[in-house]
């Protein structure tokens, strides 16, 4: 068939081939998975299932339900200090990952390059691909705590250069970056005229104090930012797809033009599902937040305890980048084998970028009870192998 090249330049990701790998075996443990292994709280599931009831089934303003977007706004500026107008700023998209690709569609023109933190989430370079753009990679460094190489990034600005795509809490590390590197990359955004599109769907999912801040909060940024969120992580309502962006008024009426041509909205009972975990009670979030964290801790002892292995403690999200290097083995070749001995499935490093080579990516979304039988697993196949 005639199909369009970029068929043959968007493929299928790695943890994809673990999946289906995994389908193999009767019941592996998996440590791959990329969302909470928590529902929504049934406040939540009931204001879904009370708009179905009450008729809100038909399609909503493009930008979203304004009474969500002023919960939006509202909770922007308790957490940012910045006020983004409900009518004009904020927009209710599919999931972050359609607030993602239509803020590309918005500032990319053919061959504009983006620079994206690695190891990154996999779906910004396909979806910058998507939009004709070109992905730039600039690392983040483990004996910096997964912070950005700012040398690395201002060396990859050149007059192509149309955005940085930035993710603090990060998947894959669970890095956050610091103030200083912050305030480093305003100044090369500003001084270079580039937008940031600062994916912030983690920044609740954070430990040890770690005060997530927003690189809008910067001067003169906020003018120059999208921040690109969503339920699916805070909420635990990955299937509901819904999320936001929010950002200077010009953008965000082009994204919501082009949801006009594309989605047209969110579907609208999982919007009022949204508005409810935003106006509601936050203890389920909290709730969430503490399992996470013990698991973190209890995965983070045991890791660095095995021999071979060894990992920083996230400081956000539900990951840890285990560093494979003293195995010998390229990260593919570690998890396929790991899985193929003792039933364990963790995504190979190389999943997120060349970058990611010397690394495999658990999930601790996942109960206490199967983490501690994964992590027995692990130690068994290094034992082995040593
Ligand atoms: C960094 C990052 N951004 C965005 C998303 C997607 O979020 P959503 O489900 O809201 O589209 C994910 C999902 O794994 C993610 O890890």
């Amino acid at each position: 068939m005639n199909l369009s090249n970029v068929c043959d330049e968007i493929k299928p990701s790695a943890i994809r081939r673990m999946f289906n790998k995994a389908l193999e075996f009767d019941s592996p443990i998996n440590f791959a998975l990329g969302e909470p292994d928590f529902t929504a709280s049934d406040n939540v599931v009931e204001a879904g299932c009370k708009a179905i009831k009450e008729g809100q089934t038909k399609y909503t303003a493009n930008a979203g339900i304004l009474s969500l977007r002023r919960a939006i706004s509202n909770n922007l500026e308790k957490q940012t200090n910045i006020f983004y107008e409900a009518e004009t700023s904020i927009v209710v998209t599919p999931g972050a990952m359609g607030a993602l690709y239509l803020s590309l569609k918005t500032v990319l023109n053919k061959n504009d390059e983006v620079i994206i933190n690695g190891p990154y989430w996999t779906n910004y370079v396909q979806q910058v691909i998507l939009n004709g753009g070109k992905p730039i990679f600039v690392r983040t460094l483990e004996h910096q705590d997964f912070d950005l190489d700012l040398n690395a990034l201002q060396n990859a600005v050149n007059t192509k250069t149309k955005a940085i795509i930035i993710n603090s809490p990060a998947n894959p590390t669970g890095g956050i970056l610091s103030h200083n590197t912050l305030q480093a990359i305003s100044d090369i955004a500003i001084r270079n005229d580039l937008f940031v599109i600062s994916d912030e769907v983690y920044k609740y999912i954070t430990y040890d104090g770690h005060q997530y801040k927003s690189i809008a909060e910067f001067d003169g940024m906020k003018e120059r930012t999208i921040i690109v969120d969503s339920f699916s992580k805070t909420y635990a309502m990955t299937g509901w797809r819904v999320g936001f962006a929010a950002g200077p008024a010009e953008i965000i009426g082009n994204i919501t033009k082009f949801q006009e041509d594309t989605a047209a909205c969110a579907a609208t009972p999982c919007q009022y599902a949204a508005l409810e975990a935003l106006e509601g009670s936050q203890n389920h979030l909290k709730h969430m937040v503490t399992q996470y964290k013990m698991r973190r801790d209890y995965l983070c002892n045991a890791i660095n305890s095995t021999p071979l292995l060894s990992c920083n403690v996230p400081k956000g999200t539900f990951y840890l980048f285990v560093n494979i290097r003293d195995t010998g083995m390229t990260s593919e070749a570690f998890a396929m084998s790991l899985l193929e001995e003792k039933q364990v499935v963790v995504v190979p490093g190389t999943a997120f970028g060349e970058m990611g080579e010397g690394y495999v990516r658990i999930s601790y979304a996942t109960s206490m009870e199967t983490i501690k039988e994964g992590v027995s697993r692990i130690q068994e196949y290094i034992e082995k192998i040593c």
